[in-house]
């Protein structure tokens, strides 16, 4: 393929990501909260979307296919009077947005989703942390993050080039209002780039304080651990809040969180009285990488735990030490860099590809807009 020819191919595919994203962030708040204010997507489907349970990443970029499951799929069935075609579309450009960027090589994001849970009038919550990793062996350009709507408090400490295999964090604070405004605040956290990444955000505000769950540890530390050995950690949830609150599904989600699982304690459907405690059972069994890293997560019927972060080290024998993972996608993919970048004469083409990859998707120029840097 010709240079400008490949080059125009490239723009056109960013732009069309670039206008996917847009609509995708829409999607992100459709998949934890209905415009009714219903639960969604998460409550059966998860908060790690990239893991597509029942199947969820069949209706990516397919609104019909998602479309017929409102129709087919019983349990689904209340979501065909809430969502019009506009939100069906919306959900499956997010969906879309997930799987391309969970098959991204060169950066990874996690968590997927920020589930604040139900939050007590004044009060600022605890951070919960998103992190994004440099995967690849080069430095990675690094756009920073924002909120499509303002609705939370967001501060990173993503520089402009990400080491190879370093990590930035966007963090991420809910604050009520006194007297609460009741209801639900829904967000989508966007870094942008040539795979755009798309976290959707929400917590409700619930009039009268409630239960509120607390991981009284932050992070766990699973040490150095020899292949074929297992390491376990014990992780306690204690109720800080006034109420009862039941326990809904952990997650563990990030680059490591295969190396990472689950034992008895805190199960679903368990119900912390106030301030009572849960403890459970974690396990680390290392693969063939060296450094392990994930995130834990709870839904429940209150405030839920800040994601916890798990870390850990497989021991590997000095002779045999792996090369960092990734590597140089050299030669001609569309390694992107924002368009200004390459060189000034692209640009034109570039405007071009995009003019007509959105004439091409419909409408909505006031989200293109809004998807180039704050
Ligand atoms: C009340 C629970 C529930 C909710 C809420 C829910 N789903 Fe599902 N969904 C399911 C179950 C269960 C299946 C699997 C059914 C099966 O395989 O028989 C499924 C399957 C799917 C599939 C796969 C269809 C296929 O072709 O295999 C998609 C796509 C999907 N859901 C998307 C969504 C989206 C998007 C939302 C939110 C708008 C959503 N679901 C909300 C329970 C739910």
């Amino acid at each position: 393929m010709s240079r400008l020819l490949s080059m125009l191919l490239c723009s056109w595919l960013a732009a069309l990501g670039t206008a996917a994203a847009a609509d995708a962030e829409r999607g992100a708040m459709l998949y934890l909260r209905l415009p009714d204010g219903q639960a969604s997507c998460v409550n059966c489907h998860g908060s790690d979307p990239a893991a597509s349970r029942n199947n969820l990443l069949r209706a990516a970029a397919q609104p019909e296919v998602l479309l017929k499951t409102l129709n087919s799929i019983g349990v689904m069935g209340y979501l065909k009077a809430a969502l019009g075609d506009a939100d069906i579309e919306d959900l499956a450009a997010y969906l879309d947005a997930v799987a391309r960027a969970a098959a991204a090589a060169e950066r990874t994001v996690w968590p997927r989703t920020i589930e604040f849970g139900q939050l007590p009038p004044g009060v600022a919550s605890a951070p919960h942390e998103v992190r994004l990793r440099n995967q690849s062996a080069a430095p990675l350009p690094v756009s920073p993050p924002r909120l499509a709507r303002g609705r939370f408090m967001l501060s990173h400490d993503c520089p402009p080039l990400l080491a190879p295999g370093a990590e930035c964090r966007a963090s991420l604070r809910a604050v009520t209002a006194v007297p609460v405004a009741a209801g639900d605040f829904t967000d989508s956290l966007l870094w942008p780039g040539p795979v755009p990444v798309v976290v959707g955000v929400s917590a409700a505000a619930s009039g009268a304080p409630g239960g509120s769950l607390l991981a009284v540890e932050t992070e766990i530390d699973f040490g150095s651990v020899g292949v074929s050995e297992t390491s376990q950690r014990r992780l306690t949830l204690r109720n800080e809040g006034v109420t009862a609150v039941t326990l809904g599904v952990a997650t563990l989600t990030g680059p490591g969180a295969g190396a990472f699982a689950l034992g008895e304690g805190c199960a679903t459907g368990s119900v912390l009285a106030v301030a009572a405690t849960c403890t459970v059972e974690l396990r680390f069994r290392p693969g063939a990488g060296a450094a392990y890293t994930a995130a834990l997560q709870w839904r429940s019927d209150g405030g839920n735990p800040a994601p916890v972060r798990l870390l850990a080290q497989g021991k590997v024998p000095n002779s045999e030490l792996p090369a960092p993972a990734g590597g140089a996608t050299g030669g001609g993919g569309c390694a992107a860099a924002p368009p200004a970048s390459k060189g000034d004469f692209s640009l034109p083409l570039w405007l071009a590809a995009a003019a007509s990859a959105l004439g091409w998707r419909r409408h909505k120029s006031a989200r293109l807009r809004t998807a180039g840097p704050a």
